[in-house]
């Protein structure tokens, strides 16, 4: 299984942070964003990892993360995302990439305190499909939402006004080979992006969706307040043993 890790976009909810820099490269605590989406994947068991990045400082991320050094790796593979086409659109860079093996896609933004380990070899064991890991959140309208009925997904929504649970769908999802073709079927939403939602769904609605419960703590960055509760939670809790 490869890993895709999401660190594109203009970070426009945390300008003048991001005037000059890319929101991936801001410190969360003592360490710069991306580290934790790397340090997430390597303990997975995951080292084979594709950086799809864009917007300001691209180049920065070659100079602080070189090969993967810091992370025991070996190299480390990068590629470029112009404009702000959104996460799946993002995501659908890898294809050449991912060569049709499965991939776990973490968001740049987002840190979690354990292993998803166990999630992982759930899924490489499973037949394919795709899988979320969600998490009760006080605030899901800033999410995707999961409705569940027992042990199935039914649906999810994208930033609902009206919530039809508090399981938000954090930025860590497992895809088969299918997702690329998944993604060239979608249309851009309503902000102009393509969804990563979007391609949930399809998953939902071919029967092929699973999904896990989160341990620990998670948060998003990509606001002031996620951003500075991220570093807090780091400093307090710890995440990922980095
Ligand atoms: C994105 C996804 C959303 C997900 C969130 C997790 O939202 O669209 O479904 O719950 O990441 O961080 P964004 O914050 O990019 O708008």
């Amino acid at each position: 299984m490869k890993g895709v890790i999401l660190a594109g976009g203009l970070g426009s909810r945390l300008f003048p942070l991001t005037g000059v820099t890319n929101k991936h490269l801001l410190p969360v605590w003592d360490k710069p964003m991306i580290y934790y989406p790397i340090q997430c994947l390597v303990n997975a068991g995951i080292e084979d990892i594709l950086l799809v990045t864009g917007g300001n400082s691209a180049g920065d991320f070659l100079k602080l993360l070189g090969n993967g050094k810091a992370f025991g790796l070996k190299h480390l593979n990068y590629t470029y995302q112009e404009g702000e086409g959104g996460i799946a659109e993002a995501l659908g860079l890898a294809e050449h990439w991912a060569d049709r093996e499965s991939i776990c896609v973490v968001l740049g933004d987002n840190i979690i305190e354990t292993n998803i380990q166990k999630a992982v070899s759930d899924f490489r064991a499973s037949d394919g499909g795709a899988k979320i890991i969600l998490k009760e959140v006080h605030d899901p309208e800033r999410f995707g939402v999961a409705e569940l009925d027992g042990d199935k997904v039914v649906s999810i929504e994208e930033k609902p006004k009206a919530p039809k649970s508090n399981l938000a769908v954090i930025g860590i999802y497992m895809y088969d080979g299918n997702v690329f073709e998944i993604i060239k079927t979608l249309r851009p939403s309503d902000r102009g992006e393509l969804e990563i939602t979007d391609v949930n769904n399809a998953y939902i609605e071919r029967g092929t969706m699973s999904y896990e419960v989160l341990d620990g703590w998670w948060t998003d960055a990509g606001t002031f307040e996620s951003l500075h509760r991220a570093s807090n939670m780091v400093h307090e809790g710890g995440a990922n043993k980095l």
